[in-house]
């Protein structure tokens, strides 16, 4: 098979991931889809040319012109994962006008301008794959617009931004102040490149947007949300919390009203700590969604930071890779490979 070149637009935490993951796993993505989808990273957008990086690429690969990137031959698929919405709007409009597939985690890009963009997406049939959008590596997106097709939806409900709930997490339980905490989610490469939106309640707000597109088909307007974030939060509050018996948590809901009203809000909230979401902590997301068929599924796992993101961004490229080659490999139940280990009974923990 003949290799598809990757146009990364941005080498920060999530796309240092991407390298990462590609090159640790790329031949496994190989053998699962039969040699359809081998994937290199063929050109990479950054800011600063100087800055030095854990991730290395060859200096011809990088370029600080975002049109250089698009237009670049070698480059079938475009990632964008610069953030914010003015030049990743630019990129993206782009890719799709030149028939390349997009695949983001750019969440605000798409609550606040994603209907402009998926129209293009539609004018010039080229898809926009989000997964790593929403909770991180939870795989949320495919769930709400594949696996729950079928199911009317009554809600979404839950932990949709892990630097809110980290730092809640380390107020309570380490006493830390609010600026620490934050400091340390950034460290950990949790934050959004500008942290007002992760404490103010809007990361999680475009995330529910996204949530509440894809169940109810119509396009929101940011303004008709309710939001607030952690940023009021104070120890006292917590203080309040654990004497009484609860947990504060960031929590997104978007719930269908009998009257067909879709409401959506993010606030802090008091959990009893019985409820299996007081025990969602630290970077980790949890989302109910309500299908009249299914009944409640909760989704867990990481919701931000490098690898997690990563996860989803390299399913999405498989997927958009897929498309172009028309290849399903090995989807179904067919093994790729001759035969592997398998661990004897009498060594399996009981
Ligand atoms: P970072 O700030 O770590 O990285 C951004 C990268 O984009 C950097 O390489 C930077 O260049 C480059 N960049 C930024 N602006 C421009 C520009 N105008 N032109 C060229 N290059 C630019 O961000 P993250 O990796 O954390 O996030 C990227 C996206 O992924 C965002 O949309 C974010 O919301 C989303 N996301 C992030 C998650 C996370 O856990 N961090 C999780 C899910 C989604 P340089 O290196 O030179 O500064
Ligand atoms: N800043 C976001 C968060 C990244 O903390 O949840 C994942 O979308």
């Amino acid at each position: 098979c003949s290799t598809l070149g990757i146009g990364l637009a941005g080498v920060g935490t999530v796309g240092s991931g991407v390298i990462l993951a590609l090159r640790r796993n790329g031949d496994l993505i190989r053998d699962r889809t039969g040699g359809a989808v081998d994937m290199q990273v063929t050109k990479a957008l950054v800011r600063d040319l100087s800055k030095p990086r854990a991730v290395a690429l060859p200096q011809e690969v990088l370029t600080t012109d975002w049109k250089e990137l698009v237009a670049d031959p070698s480059v079938d698929i475009v990632v964008e994962l610069i953030g914010g919405t003015t030049d990743a709007f630019e990129i993206v409009a782009a890719a799709l006008k030149a028939g390349k597939p997009v695949v983001t985690g750019n969440k605000a890009l798409l609550a606040e301008r994603g209907v402009e963009l998926f129209a293009l997406s539609k004018e010039h049939d080229t898809p926009i794959h989000f997964e790593a959008a929403v909770a991180g590596g939870i795989p949320i997106i495919k769930t709400v617009q594949e696996s729950f097709i079928g199911n009317r939806i009554h809600s979404m409900s839950g932990i949709i931004n892990g630097t809110s709930n980290y730092i809640l997490e380390r107020m309570t339980t380490a006493g830390l102040d609010f600026e620490t905490a934050l400091g340390e989610a950034q460290q950990l490469g949790y934050a959004e490149a500008d942290p007002a939106l992760d404490v103010n309640g809007w990361d999680a707000a475009h995330k529910a947007i996204l949530l509440a597109t894809l169940a109810y088909g119509f396009p929101i307007d940011p303004a008709m949300v309710h939001v607030a974030g952690i940023e009021q939060v104070r120890p006292i509050d917590i203080d309040f919390a654990t004497r009484l018996g609860y947990v504060v948590k960031l929590l997104a809901v978007v719930r269908e009203h009998p009257n067909g009203a879709v409401e959506l809000r993010v606030q802090p909230s008091f959990i009893p700590k019985s409820h299996i979401l007081a025990s969602v902590n630290g970077v980790f997301n949890a989302v109910a969604v309500h299908g009249d068929a299914a009944g409640e599924s909760l989704f867990y796992g990481r919701g931000a930071g490098q690898d997690p993101t990563a996860s989803s961004v390299v399913a999405d490229l498989v997927e958009a890779a897929r498309s172009l080659r028309q290849a399903t490999g090995h989807r179904g139940f067919l093994p790729y490979r001759e035969s592997g280990q398998l661990l004897p009974i009498e060594n399996t923990e009981t």
